[in-house]
């Protein structure tokens, strides 16, 4: 019996499923991973995933390709919607030539990329990739470079996340570090630029590609990873999470989500929260969770620069980037890697419409050769950059110290903040109490017949002038001074009455941020 055209079409929509085989999707699931497809229907909205390019398969006549040829050729790409929401989504799928990219595999990615760009909806990659097709040589290296584009292309302009879901090595690291956000999945998911072999060749260390480039080596130390999960699925529900609070492009707003939670709240225990005893630390995040709409916060790159905290929040149902320093932390100074995972996500706050609200402890500058050397001008420079160039609704509470250059980093009226609240704890200053007086007294402190007294007299003397915010709120680079329980109620004020800030930078092709 000859097959009709339907069920022709059925027969190879049924080939199309099977990735590499039984054994392949066996294998899969044995390594404690779904498979592409699996991936998506867990990420999307119930029913919504239209598939793109089933049919394609590779061009590849070298090495016997010709005869393993496999539909959709390792890549499963189309839209859907999260939450209702559209978004495009690729999935690689390790089963067919271990997700190796090839010309035409490239091509399905570089279509969705540019049919989101045209239609102003976010990507979502989730990777699991040999990387470059072997067999393919130089074709698959173009088609690297043509996802590479198109990242690039999109940035800011749609959101784009990749989840790192397992193996990602060689080119297809960048892709990934050119999009916004990088998921991983713990003991499943490795990112990098050369796999263990080379690097025992080249630098005679051995490693795992765990130790190498694992979910906790990005998260913790490359600060590559953004967000880490314990497996596929949380790492997807994760991804939903984070759309939650972006606009689809950077021509919306983010999405208002209606809350029960009183936009009208008063917090008591943000009143002794700070120590009064300066030099002790306090969690920022607890001040973070009592101001937020029902205590939600989606920390991102929790584990990085400890000493920064960025993440999103909603108040009063609007979304918000927060930036926070944490004095429980290394004191919540400024380094090189906290200036550089805050000044990444001002850039992104500000490329989406997301208001940026700071909460400033911050004793400044960490010192010291080892940052030096390292570039904490050159790496500062970009929170500084970012900060500056920001034109989304800007909010900063000063909690406590405020000091030096620090002070003018962290949003500060002069570099255009919007609203610049502090509390009654709050330090502001050139710089610490101490270190001051010893400068500038530091003659009366020699000739002193008791210096250690007149010293310690000194150091109150310059608390007791400017360890307070009224200093600058004279001069009105605070716009007031606040008790700490009304946080929430001034910031929702705020972002309702800076809803539709209009700023502008002036025209330029682009700044040349220090990179
Ligand atoms: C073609 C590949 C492949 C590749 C894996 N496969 N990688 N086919 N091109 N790059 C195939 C295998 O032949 C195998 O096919 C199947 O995928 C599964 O691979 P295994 O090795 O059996 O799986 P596993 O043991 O889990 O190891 C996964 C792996 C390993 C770590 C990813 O396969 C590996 O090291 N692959 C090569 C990685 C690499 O060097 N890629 C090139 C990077 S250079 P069968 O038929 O047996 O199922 C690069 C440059 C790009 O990407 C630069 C752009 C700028």
């Amino acid at each position: 019996m000859t097959e009709s055209p339907i069920e022709r079409l059925e027969r190879l929509r049924r080939e199309s499923e099977q990735g590499g085989g039984a054994d392949r999707i066996a294998a899969q699931h044995a390594k404690g991973k779904l498979t592409a497809r699996e991936r998506v229907q867990f990420l999307v909205d119930d029913g919504s995933f239209v598939e793109l390019d089933r049919f394609v398969t590779h061009r590849c006549a070298d090495f016997g390709m010709e005869q393993q040829k496999f539909q959709g050729d390792g890549v499963v790409t189309g839209h859907a919607r999260i939450d209702g929401r559209p978004i495009y989504v690729f999935s690689q799928d390790f089963t067919v030539f271990g997700g190796s990219l090839s010309e035409a595999h490239a091509a399905k990615i570089c279509k969705i990329l540019d049919q989101a760009m045209k239609t102003g909806v976010p990507v979502i990659g989730l990777c699991d990739s040999g990387g470059a097709r072997i067999q393919e040589g130089v074709v698959s290296l173009g088609g690297y470079a043509d996802i590479f584009l198109r990242n690039t292309l999109a940035s800011g302009v749609i959101p784009q996340i990749s989840c790192i879901l397992g193996p990602c090595a060689g080119g297809a690291v960048y892709s990934p570090a050119l999009t916004d956000f990088v998921f991983m999945a713990e003991r499943t998911s490795y990112l990098h630029i050369t796999g263990p072999d080379v690097v025992k060749a080249v630098t005679h260390e051995s490693v795992t590609s765990e130790q190498l480039g694992g979910a906790s080596v990005h998260a913790e130390k490359s600060g590559v990873a953004h967000f880490v999960a314990r497996d596929d699925r949380e790492c997807l529900a994760q991804v939903r999470e984070l759309l939650s609070y972006l606009p689809l492009n950077n021509l919306e707003d983010p999405p208002f989500v209606a809350t029960d939670d009183d936009p009208l709240r008063r917090e008591a225990r943000l009143d002794s929260l700070v120590p009064s005893d300066s030099a002790k630390p306090y969690d920022m995040k607890e001040a973070i969770r009592l101001i937020v709409d029902n205590a939600r916060f989606m920390e991102v790159q929790r584990d990085f620069a400890r000493n920064i905290i960025i993440g999103f929040a909603r108040l009063g149902g609007r979304a918000a980037g927060i930036i926070a320093n944490q004095p429980a932390h290394l004191a919540g100074c400024l380094d090189i890697d906290a200036s550089v995972k805050a000044g990444r996500f001002v850039r992104f706050c500000d490329a989406f419409n997301i208001p940026i609200i700071t909460f400033e402890d911050v004793p400044g500058f960490l010192p010291g050769t080892a940052q030096e050397h390292a570039g904490i001008i050159r790496h500062g420079a970009k929170l500084l950059y970012a900060y500056c160039e920001a034109t989304v609704p800007k909010l900063t509470v000063i909690t406590r110290k405020a000091y030096g250059g620090a002070y003018d980093v962290m949003a500060s009226k002069h570099i255009r903040a919007d609203l610049n609240l502090a509390w009654p704890s709050a330090e502001i200053a050139v710089m610490g109490a101490e270190g001051a007086a010893k400068i500038i007294f530091r003659r009366e402190i020699a000739a002193a017949a008791d210096p250690k007294a007149e010293e310690a007299k000194k150091i109150a003397e310059y608390r007791d002038k400017f360890a307070h915010p009224y200093h600058a709120a004279g001069r009105g680079y605070i716009d007031d001074v606040i008790e700490p329980s009304s946080t929430r109620p001034r910031l929702i004020a705020a972002l309702e009455l800076l809803k539709n800030k209009r700023e502008q930078n002036p025209p330029k092709k682009h700044g040349n941020i220090p990179l």
